[in-house]
């Protein structure tokens, strides 16, 4: 028994029992010896949208909401953002630690080596409408990918893994470019191995007739340094579904198609791109504290605002606002940044925000960059599945790898009728002949 336990007290039986904790929480199975009577199926717990349930055990994510504290393998995020490239943060997600110089050669080496798709699934891209949305665009030929790799169904085979983790890293940049190119009606830019890992995407977004695309450097760091941002986050609703996809033994392009798929609602990450459409909305400074009023009566949200899990400053949405700065210096400024400020002064000022612990999110900041580096708002949701694909597949390799877990089958508490018989099944003299 560990050294810390709880005392419950059945006021239905007058029993009590001694449950266990494990790091501050009860196991849901301990409940469920607490019975009215033998005949009992036992005590459930009940947490819809998982407010109060942990998952999983993690090692990967550490995030303190009360402080606004983010943490990849207990590395603090500013520092990362500060020093590290997005491949060698990647690295540091997927195997537990940075890699010295020659393994992160080899990494990005390797990466570069998966780039390219097969010609099939280009042809599959360019069966879009021309004005399809691109994450899902996305989200489907991810999981086509799942056809071109049926080696990847072996999902207890390590070696595998490996090679489906490079692959799915390596050609998440292209396939998002394709969809971006494909609804501008442009060619498909082939990737260019002798570039960084987002350069190459940077160039295979914008290569026009040139023989070789150069990045602007300032955007190319901004890029890199957004994807680190968006690389990983515990447990939200996209990895929720990478996990319980995954647990199923699907193969990884249909886990990380799923995970992107709930990735894509307006409520996740989709809410970068109705930032764009709610500042378009507002049009300008001195129609923020009309909109907020309609917020605050309940006609839509604030959106880049709130967290389930951050009730304070969101960290990321910090050091966006510091690169923001730095984009807009090559880029020229956004001018929806002067509302966005206005709207976050207003916000952060409103009692309605602060009662409700309400900051703003990642999602804030990030398309008003993007928009500024020539994306428009229908990609932003796909440049923030490319840097989560890395957090997806840490978060499968670590459930594949954890004994405790099992497929992902929640219970549910049935509030729906008591037996009853349909009329066109009684026989003549009234007897039910199937009870379904
Ligand atoms: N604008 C106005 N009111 C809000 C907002 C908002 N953005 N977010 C929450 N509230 C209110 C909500 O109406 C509720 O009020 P009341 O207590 O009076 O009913 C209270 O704050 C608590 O909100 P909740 O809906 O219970 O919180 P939640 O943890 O279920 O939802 C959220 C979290 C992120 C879905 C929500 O804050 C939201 O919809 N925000 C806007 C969308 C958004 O920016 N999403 C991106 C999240 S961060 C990146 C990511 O996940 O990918």
């Amino acid at each position: 028994m560990p050294e810390e336990s709880l005392r419950i007290t059945d006021n239905r039986t007058g029993k009590s029992y001694d449950v266990p904790l494990y790091h501050d929480a009860v196991r849901a199975m301990d409940l469920r010896q607490i019975k009215k009577d033998d005949g009992d199926f036992g005590l459930m717990t009940y947490d819809p949208a998982f407010l109060n349930t942990a998952s999983c055990m993690s090692a990967i994510t550490y995030i303190d909401g009360d402080t606004g504290i983010l943490r990849y393998r207990g590395y603090p995020i500013e520092e990362l953002a500060g020093k590290r490239s997005f491949l060698e943060v990647a690295y540091l997600l997927l195997f537990g630690e940075l890699p010295d110089a020659p393994q992160l050669t080899e990494w990005a080496d390797k990466i570069a080596h998966h780039t390219l798709i097969h010609e099939n699934l280009k042809k599959f891209m360019e069966g879009f409408r021309h004005d399809a949305h691109p994450m899902g665009m996305f989200v489907s030929t991810v999981a086509a990918l799942s056809t071109f790799y049926p080696d990847a169904r072996d999902v207890m085979n390590r070696q595998s893994r490996r090679m489906q983790l490079l692959r799915l890293i390596g050609k998440v940049p292209t396939i998002a470019a394709m969809a971006y190119r494909h609804s501008l009606g442009l060619p498909f830019v082939y990737p260019d191995n002798s570039l960084s890992y987002t350069e190459n995407f940077l160039s295979m977004l914008w290569k026009m007739t040139e023989p070789k695309y150069q990045a602007n450097p300032v955007l190319a760091r901004a890029l890199d340094i957004l994807f680190i941002l968006h690389a990983d986050h515990e447990q939200n609703c996209g990895t929720n579904a990478m996990r319980c996809v995954g647990s199923s033994h699907a193969d990884p392009y249909l886990s990380v198609a799923a995970a992107a798929a709930a990735l894509a609602g307006p409520l996740h990450g989709g809410a970068n791109e109705e930032v764009l459409r709610m500042l378009d909305e507002i049009g300008t400074v001195s129609a923020v504290p009309e909109f907020l009023a309609k917020v605050k009566a309940g006609h839509g949200k604030l959106m880049g605002f709130g967290h389930r899990v951050y009730k304070n400053y969101d960290p990321r949405a910090r050091i966006i606002k510091q690169t923001a700065e730095e984009v807009f210096r090559v880029t020229g400024a956004n001018p929806k940044l002067e509302i966005a400020l206005e709207l976050e002064r207003a916000a952060l000022h409103d009692e309605y925000f602060i009662k409700r612990k309400l900051y703003p999110n990642v999602d804030f900041y990030s398309g008003i960059i993007y928009q500024a580096m020539g994306f428009r708002p229908e990609m932003f949701t796909v440049l923030f599945a490319i840097p989560r694909t890395v957090g997806w597949m840490a978060q499968w390799l670590e459930m594949l790898d954890d004994a405790e877990q099992k497929i992902a089958r929640p219970r549910q508490i049935y509030t729906g009728h008591e037996l009853r018989h349909d009329a066109a099944y009684r026989c003549e003299v009234g007897t039910p002949v199937a009870a379904a």
